[in-house]
């Protein structure tokens, strides 16, 4: 899925999403991390009659996966943020939309069934923040995840070389890139949706949003504390997931604000290069808070086998970003739910060959520690 999507997506799209910040020596770890973990190999059990169903904040889910926020969804494959919602819908799964995103909360919302999840950046204009909280509730999104590791943007080199906008700016080499990209040409000619869908038109006095870079440094609010948590809850009333907490001390004071889950993620490791891989930190955070408040997983995660590790390691459950956005831009809904289908059935095989025959059961039993 990562080689057709590299063929298919225009290279600042597909840059956009295979980078970590700086050195990258985070987004790669994170990878690595998983990979590093062995798991228990046991025989001889009777492994009929297998299920992945869990739950994710008093959700049913048909595995313990959710898709994470990914901003400019909508530019890997065009009207992406609905096609990846349709896909995660029909599988059975939450889908997460980001501030970010191309299509609107309204356009997701008109073209899905179910409750989908919204992820809100704090703006330095909160009067922008509760209109977005406000739109959210109008379209029925039954959580609200509250990302707090991306108050200042870290530095992806490879973003700036490419002069990341949306839409493209047509520059030569821009245009001979397209040239070779007409599949993604040929659906993008189709839609309207080419911009921050959530946010044109929606904020005074920004009128070219066309760098994200030098927007986000200026519209996000490097303020946000954790006194913000107490604003946001007076501004929602449903479920509140807390995203980005890399650190013990930080869990056990998200853990006692009384939201209802927190995501352990370095936002895959696009923002502190040089933070620990979220796999090594999430035992430990577990251990703090697991018995408390729902402990999230994101960050490298690649396959089923990877899930089955985040979830034995004490992970309630787990988000993907790149792996399906990968999906998204070689095959555009198939792509996603290929990608799903691939992930359900190793997470099913590999626990099954672990010995265990429901998802919910698995556990530190599981791995070679
Ligand atoms: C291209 C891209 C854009 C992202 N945009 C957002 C975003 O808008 N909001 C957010 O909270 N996280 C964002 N993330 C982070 C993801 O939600 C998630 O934490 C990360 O992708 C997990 O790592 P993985 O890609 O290795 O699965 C983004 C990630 C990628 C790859």
């Amino acid at each position: 899925m990562q080689a057709l999507a590299k063929r298919r997506v225009p290279k600042m799209f597909y840059d956009y999403a295979d980078t970590g910040s700086w050195t990258q020596s985070t987004y790669r770890e994170n990878e690595a991390a998983l990979q590093r973990q062995k798991l228990r190999q046991r025989v001889a059990r009777n492994i009929d009659n297998r299920s992945v169903k869990s739950t994710m904040i008093g959700r049913e889910v048909a595995m313990p996966v959710a898709l994470a926020p990914v901003g400019l969804t909508g530019m890997q494959h065009a009207d992406g943020e609905i096609l990846a919602a349709q896909a995660a819908e029909e599988f059975g799964i939450p889908f997460t939309l980001s501030t970010m995103s191309v299509c609107s909360i309204e356009d997701v919302a008109e073209h899905t069934k179910t409750p989908f999840w919204f992820q809100l950046y704090v703006m330095r204009d909160r009067g922008f923040s509760e209109n977005l909280m406000q739109r959210a509730t109008a379209a029925d999104c039954s959580a609200l995840v509250l990302t707090l590791d991306l108050q200042v943007l870290g530095q992806r080199h490879q973003d700036l070389k490419n002069g990341l906008s949306t839409p493209p700016k047509p520059k030569p080499s821009v245009l001979v890139d397209l040239a070779f990209k007409p599949f993604w040409c040929w659906n993008m000619l189709q839609t309207k949706r080419r911009e921050f869908g959530n946010i044109h038109g929606h904020v005074a006095g920004v009128d070219d949003m066309s760098s994200l870079a030098e927007w986000t440094n200026s519209q996000f609010d490097p303020t946000l504390d954790w006194s913000s948590v107490e604003w946001v809850k007076k501004h929602w009333d449903r479920k509140l997931i807390l995203k980005g907490i890399n650190d013990v001390e930080d869990a056990k004071i998200a853990a006692g604000l009384g939201v209802d889950a927190i995501v352990v993620s370095n936002h895959g490791g696009r923002q502190l290069d040089g933070a620990l891989a979220s796999y090594d930190v999430l035992g430990d955070i577990v251990d703090a808070v697991g018995d408390k408040i729902e402990v999230h997983f994101d960050g490298g995660i690649r396959s089923g086998q990877d899930v089955f590790r985040a979830v034995a390691m004490g992970a309630h459950s787990t988000y993907i970003g790149r792996a399906y956005i990968y999906g998204l831009g070689a095959m555009g809904k198939a792509g996603v739910t290929k990608v799903l289908e691939m992930i359900h059935k190793e997470l099913d095989v590999t626990m099954g060959l672990c010995g265990e025959t429901d998802i919910t059961n698995t556990g530190r039993h599981n791995l070679v520690l």
